[in-house]
């Protein structure tokens, strides 16, 4: 099939890329000249493992153009997959401007047949929405409208792309579904399922995961967080929680926060579009609320810890939202450089991956420093070691190391939980506060603990 793609973020250019991998004739575009330039030199501006070599191999074997031209995307496709990023407006609401500006572009051109079909991550609604424009629009031609939404993870999205757990269709007629599943048929013969259902469902059903990603993860931070106050090791609880086949093993990592372009929009979107309807969603508002303290946690540990000091120096390793990306949007690092900034601190920061993004963040200011050599440069002068991104280099690096360049007295607070407890026995003299991993409730606190039962 000739497939469009309009918009060339991460989720557009790993679609793309796929789409012609699998067999079909792809044509991208996007608004941004450079982003188009650096895609046809095979020097993608998306960091994602393996997408060069797969775009590098598509342009050899003319499968796959980018364009900035609408016109050659809809001369040039049977179906167009719309991936414009759905981002968060202050309040929660999810921003849909890019997208109503590219429909009122795109729509009037398409041709007399033509399929439309929503990538991006939108509000519950949206395909009916899109059904009425076109109506208005161009009422004699015939233009169906699909949800396809994806479940990509940034720094795995090649490989979520090419081996989905599921591929979900919105479609409410069967010219949509069969083109559709023709699109995917390289990936249903693997054995790949396709869920078809309604727009709704369809669009809902994004939300619903990612708001159910975010809940495992606020849950077992909340979780940590009573360990610290009762003296139990939240790596141990974890096991338990683990080993039990209905609770499973995955996003049950406890961390300074989810970040990212995707959980925090998504559970703010969810939200928003639930007080639309007068409908108040008390857990996933909880969810989101968790978050944002869990978020803050490290600084107020920090503020505990170097309380009578004087800190002058401080050191941040990893500032990318998770390992395997070079994106800080949302990232629980930037809150904990932002606080510790604003508290007149030097901070000395350290991402393999991140860096240029975060340079660039905080480019104006003079006490922010970013490198992404050795970590253990950070660390001169400095006391204080936060750990927001859990980069296996960091993982690797031995603890003795750490003690030798930190300034005494000096603490790690380990927003991964990296590094345990244990391993700081007394001659590292070094403090560590993880997520959850506290000491046990002192010989008293027992005592005053078993008087309140
Ligand atoms: C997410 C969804 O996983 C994906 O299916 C959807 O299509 C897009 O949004 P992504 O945003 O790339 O993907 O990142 P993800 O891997 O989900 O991690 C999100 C955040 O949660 C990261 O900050 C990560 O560090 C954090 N996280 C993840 C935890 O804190 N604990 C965990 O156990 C797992």
């Amino acid at each position: 099939l000739k497939v469009g793609i309009v918009g060339t973020g991460y989720v557009g250019a790993v679609t793309g890329v796929c789409m012609a991998h699998i067999g079909h004739d792809v044509i991208c575009c996007d608004v941004d000249p450079i982003k188009i330039k650096r895609f046809q030199a095979c020097d993608s501006p998306i960091h994602e493992p393996s997408l060069n070599e797969y775009l590098q191999h598509e342009l050899t074997r003319n499968k796959i153009q980018f364009t900035t031209d609408v016109n050659e995307i809809v001369n040039k496709s049977d179906i167009i997959f719309l991936c414009i990023g759905t981002p968060p407006k202050a309040n929660g609401e999810v921003d849909m401007h890019y997208i109503d500006e590219c429909l009122n572009d795109i729509v009037p051109r398409l041709k007399q047949t033509h399929c439309l079909v929503f990538k991006s991550t939108v509000p519950v609604g949206t395909a009916f929405k899109a059904k009425k424009l076109v109506k208005e629009l161009c009422p004699n031609k015939n233009i169906y409208i699909g949800s396809n939404p994806e479940f990509l993870k940034e720094g795995a999205a090649v490989s979520d792309f090419l081996n989905p757990e599921r591929i979900i269709i919105g479609v409410e007629d069967e010219i949509t579904e069969s083109l559709l599943r023709r699109v995917y048929e390289p990936l249903i013969r693997k054995g790949h399922p396709v869920l078809a259902m309604d727009h709704a469902s369809a669009e809902l059903a994004k939300y619903a995961c990612n708001a159910m990603l975010a809940t495992r993860i606020s849950f077992i931070n909340e979780i940590a967080n009573i360990c610290t106050s009762l003296g139990a090791n939240v790596n141990q609880v974890r096991q338990a929680l683990i080993s039990d086949s209905r609770i499973g093993s995955k996003f049950l990592s406890p961390s300074l926060g989810y970040g990212g372009q995707c959980l925090p929009k998504d559970v703010q979107g969810l939200i928003f579009q639930a007080s639309m309807h007068d409908l108040k969603l008390n857990l996933i508002e909880a969810v989101n609320s968790v978050n944002n303290s869990q978020k803050e946690l490290l600084f107020h540990k920090y503020k505990d810890w170097s309380r009578n000091k004087q800190i002058s120096k401080v050191s941040v390793w990893g500032t990318a939202f998770k390992a395997g990306t070079d994106d800080i949007r949302e990232s629980g690092a930037m809150v904990l450089i932002n606080n510790l900034l604003s508290c007149g601190l030097e901070v000395h920061a350290h991402d393999p991956v991140a860096f240029k993004n975060t340079q660039a963040y905080y480019s104006k200011n003079k006490r922010f420093y970013i490198s992404h050599g050795n970590p253990l440069d950070t660390l001169a002068h400095s006391q204080a070691l936060f750990i927001c991104t859990e980069w296996e280099l960091y993982r690797n690096t031995k603890l003795q190391n750490i003690s030798k360049l930190l300034l005494s007295p000096s603490a790690v607070f380990d927003g991964r939980n990296l590094f345990n407890k244990d391993d700081f026995t007394k001659q590292l003299d070094i403090d560590y506060f993880g997520i959850g991993q506290q000491n046990k409730l002192q010989k008293t606190d027992m005592v005053s603990a078993s008087l309140t039962i």
